[in-house]
């Protein structure tokens, strides 16, 4: 990595999944092990940021270097992002953030019965969609995984969303994203966009973390 490239910059991010309870036993999550976002955490420190990561429940241990927040569910990750978005120069989402939680968290167990059942759902905060609404905001870099057609979803999520960037990766494939130790990004912004072929989440970290600097840099030449 370039060692001096975010020297001075405040990143803050979010990585791993949430959790959202269902009673005191049960929850609904996602496949999320949060190598992604931990490697990005790790490069941006190795590149001079200070940076601070917003973690749901993973199994990894802290990058030397960076400040760590660890939360379960959708709103705490949200109440931790908006204690430290005013403070940050970059915010990159790549939590696989739950979209939906239970209407009704049991406070007992709940027990089994000879019924089908159903839980109830309401939606979920959008984290990304408020820190890009947040005034004054950071450079803001959403995440995306898709299935299919994903560069169309990205795209429109960077225009839905109000983002400054997207890193975009098809989730179809084993072999990279959701507990994979590659992944492989189509980066997507304003006026231009770049493919980041298959390689280890670090050396990906590190690509993306570029992208945003020249980005950052660009946008500072605009002024
Ligand atoms: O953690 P790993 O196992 O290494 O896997 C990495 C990854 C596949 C989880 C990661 O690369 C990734 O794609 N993260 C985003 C996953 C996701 O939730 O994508 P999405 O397309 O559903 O959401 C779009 C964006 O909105 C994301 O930046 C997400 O953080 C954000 N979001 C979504 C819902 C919500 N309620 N709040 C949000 O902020």
């Amino acid at each position: 990595f370039a060692p001096k490239l975010l020297q001075g910059k405040s990143i803050l991010l979010t990585a791993g999944p949430t959790r959202e309870a269902i009673d005191p036993v049960r929850y609904i999550s996602n496949h999320s092990s949060g190598k992604m976002g931990f490697a990005i955490a790790s490069a941006a420190a190795a590149m001079g940021a200070d940076v601070t990561l917003i973690a749901g429940p993973v199994h990894l241990p802290t990058p030397s270097g960076v400040k760590r927040i660890d939360v379960e569910s959708t709103q705490d990750m949200l109440n931790a992002v908006m204690q430290y978005v005013d403070n940050s120069d970059i915010f990159i989402g790549c939590a696989a953030v739950a979209d939906y939680r239970i209407d009704q968290i049991a406070e007992d167990k709940i027990k089994k019965s000879a019924q089908d059942m159903q839980l109830a759902l309401v939606r979920n905060p959008d984290i990304l969609a408020t820190v890009a609404s947040h005034k004054p905001r950071p450079f803001t870099v959403g995440f995306a995984a898709e299935t299919k057609d994903v560069e169309h979803y990205a795209k429109d999520k960077l225009i839905r969303k109000k983002l400054d960037m997207i890193a975009a990766n098809d989730v179809s494939n084993p072999a990279q994203g959701f507990n994979a130790e590659q992944n492989a990004l189509k980066v997507i912004w304003a006026n231009g966009q770049q493919d980041l072929p298959t390689t280890d989440k670090q050396i990906l970290a590190g690509q993306l973390l570029t992208l945003i600097a020249d980005q950052l840099a660009l946008l500072k030449d605009d002024k």
